[in-house]
């Protein structure tokens, strides 16, 4: 099956936003995702994009069809102060039917060739502790499980804790 990959564009957003919940779905976290595809829109496509996606299609057998997208990537740039530039993957996802055809595997040379273009010195991910399918499809290209390793744990302030530290808005 012939796939082509290619810069994500604005008309993008409604397939991005369906990848997005497929992924959340197959997290078990479908539920979480409020994001809209008007947000993915200002927040990607403006002029200063807060994130960057590759989509991976694939044209049906009728050539008149629109290509269909089956698979995304999306990351950013992120600075860390011992080591300087660095990527951040913030989603990587192909849909299970198409799966195991190389896409992933072409998204990751994509990612890694733009490191070494930009002088990032890695790339950063996330990867929940029970998508083990997914651990050992990084392990197996070289990730180091750094949680394990070194000891580092996740956290965040959400918006409610955000509105408390910042400055009293007057009412
Ligand atoms: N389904 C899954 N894996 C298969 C299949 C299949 N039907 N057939 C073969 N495989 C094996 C391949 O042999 C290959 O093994 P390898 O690691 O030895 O090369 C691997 O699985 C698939 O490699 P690719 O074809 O390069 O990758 P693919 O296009 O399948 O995409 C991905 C990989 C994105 C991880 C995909 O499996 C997926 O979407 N998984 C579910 C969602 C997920 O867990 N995403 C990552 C979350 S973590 C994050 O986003 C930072």
């Amino acid at each position: 099956m012939e796939y082509k990959l290619r810069k994500a564009e604005p008309r993008d957003v409604s397939d991005i936003l369906r990848l997005v919940k497929e992924l959340a779905k197959y997290e078990e976290m479908e539920d979480q995702v409020t994001l809209t595809e008007k947000d993915l829109l200002e927040d990607g496509f403006g002029d200063t994009p807060f994130y960057h996606c590759f989509v991976a299609e694939i044209q049906g057998e009728n050539s008149s069809e629109d290509p269909k997208v089956v698979g995304f990537v999306m990351y950013y740039f992120t600075y860390d102060p011992w080591v300087g530039k660095q990527l951040y993957l913030e989603e990587f996802y192909v849909m299970g039917e198409y799966r195991g055809l190389g896409i992933g595997s072409d998204f990751l040379r994509h990612l890694s060739d733009l490191a070494m273009k930009t002088r990032c010195t890695g790339m950063m991910f996330v990867v929940a502790e029970n998508n083990e399918l997914s651990v050992q499809y990084y392990k197996r290209r070289g990730a180091e499980d750094l949680s394990q390793e070194e000891g580092w744990r996740l956290f965040r302030f959400d918006k409610s804790s955000l509105v408390k530290m910042g400055t009293p808005t007057e009412e």
